[in-house]
């Protein structure tokens, strides 16, 4: 059994520190093997989510990070996917919805029944660089060893869920992840709102929406208009048995989206150096290497010339999606992107429409910019600060050299952390607290930010 002596995390679990209170946080929603998203907003397992609080556990117990990774990938469908939800079997029907009965997954072949209850898609493949990152921290420790045969167990999983992105949810090959649904990671991100304005809405069978009933006031999450069209999309997918070759041939809500594909491209560059730690044959990585080019010329591809954004591609009418969010800067995502790409997406960065406006309480990257009409500073993925998404973007600024706007990055996440405390997001302006309180993700990247 490690200890957290062993790994010289000691000081990490005592006193008032930021570092002790984030720990405090992971073990508050700890439930043995798998981390709550929250206590009570979210309390069940969420795939994006519990990369992240891997993330988070390395820097406390290298072995409980990798048992929640493992944990996660029991409930991947046989088609690769690992699904966005692992429900809770001992949470109530009230805790959460969604829930299992209405996702019904058991429609599709490929869900993993009997083994356990899960949503029916999925959200941004953060895991192999969670495994990456275990490995950092366990290399040299007394856990090298087993970790090490750990991951080798993990890695055809990962091989099988990068390969579903890259070919099961590219079939045309364009480099580009389709999206199905904003719950796959954005949620009520202005990048949707054309696509679902367009929807048809058919009879959506009766809800009750539990979210807002954990969060202070309903502007801080999305509409009950949008929660419909969400909720029409779920029958949708299960008309269509979630099948994805029938859902790419016959459903409404087909994105090629920009971020989805540059977390796989940070992804695949993680998974490259996996291969290297269990000893992947060469087809092995020449597939991993294919799928990074391909991902690359991708995003390459969507960069408007005029504004230097990525847009995502809305696949019913071949046109992008002009609306300026942090997605915008998913080149910044590729430490390997060409450097041009790099350096324009860097400048957008620091302007006025995202981390250089000169209303924001912090320098870091709102979720959309200010300078859209769209912006709303208290509503979930429309303005918000969120520190996960500002920890991915200050990785893929360091690992492309970028070491002093990465750092800086880092100091005003830290600064903004000590403030706001480990809420889900929060305004940018203000810095006012908003969603759940006691998010996990948040106190993860707290905890790898002070380690590193
Ligand atoms: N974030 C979504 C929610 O609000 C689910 O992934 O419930």
């Amino acid at each position: 059994m490690s200890t957290d002596t062993d790994l010289g995390h000691v000081s990490l679990l005592t006193g008032g520190s930021l570092a002790g209170q984030a720990a405090g946080v992971l073990r508050t929603n700890d439930m043995g093997g798998w981390t709550k998203a929250a206590p009570l907003l979210y309390p069940h397992q969420w795939s994006w989510d519990s990369a992240f609080v891997a993330i988070g556990w390395a820097q406390v117990d290298v072995r409980r990070a990798m048992t929640e990774q493992q944990r996660l990938f029991e409930a991947q469908w046989a088609n690769g996917m690992v699904p966005q939800i692992v429900f809770n079997p001992l949470a109530g029907a009230e805790s959460y919805f969604p829930d299992p009965a209405r996702w019904a997954v058991e429609v599709s072949p490929a869900a993993p029944v009997g083994v356990a209850e899960t949503s029916g898609i999925c959200q941004p493949p953060v895991h192999a660089i969670a495994v990456a990152r275990i490995w950092e921290v366990a290399e040299g420790t007394g856990a090298e060893a087993d970790v090490r045969a750990e991951i080798r167990a993990l890695f055809p999983k990962l091989m099988a869920w990068h390969r579903y992105l890259a070919e099961t949810r590219d079939p045309s090959g364009s480099g580009l992840v389709t999206t199905y649904h904003p719950w796959e990671g954005i949620d009520n991100s202005p990048r949707w709102d054309g696509v679902l304005a367009r929807l048809e809405i058919g009879e959506v069978p009766p809800y009750v929406r539990r979210d807002l009933s954990h969060v202070a006031d309903a502007g801080q999450r999305p509409t009950n208009d949008t929660y419909d069209r969400f909720l029409w999309l779920l029958e949708l997918l299960k008309h269509h048995r979630y099948d994805d070759a029938e859902l790419h041939a016959h459903y409404p809500f087909l994105v090629k989206d920009v971020f989805l594909t540059s977390v796989l491209i940070m992804a695949n560059r993680a998974l490259l150096g996996l291969a290297e730690v269990v000893g992947a044959t060469e087809a092995e990585r020449r597939t991993i290497r294919g799928w990074l080019e391909r991902g690359r010329a991708g995003i390459a591809s969507t960069v408007d010339e005029r504004t230097g954004l990525a847009y995502d591609v809305d696949m019913a009418t071949g046109a992008p999606i002009e609306v300026a969010t942090f997605a915008g800067l998913s080149q910044l995502l590729d430490a390997g992107a060409a450097a041009p790409l790099r350096a324009r997406s860097r400048a957008i960065l620091d302007s006025a429409d995202f981390a250089g406006h000169p209303g924001l309480r912090w320098a870091m990257i709102p979720s959309t910019s200010p300078r859209e009409r769209c912006f709303d500073p208290r509503n979930y993925w429309r303005g918000p600060v969120w520190p996960i998404v500002n920890w991915l973007f200050w990785r893929g600024l360091r690992d492309g050299g970028d070491t002093a706007r990465a750092a800086a990055l880092r100091a005003e996440s830290l600064e903004s952390l000590h403030e706001v405390g480990f809420a889900e997001y929060f305004d940018p302006m203000t810095g006012e607290a908003l969603g759940s309180a006691m998010q996990s993700w948040t106190a993860a990247v707290t905890l790898d930010w002070l380690a590193s």
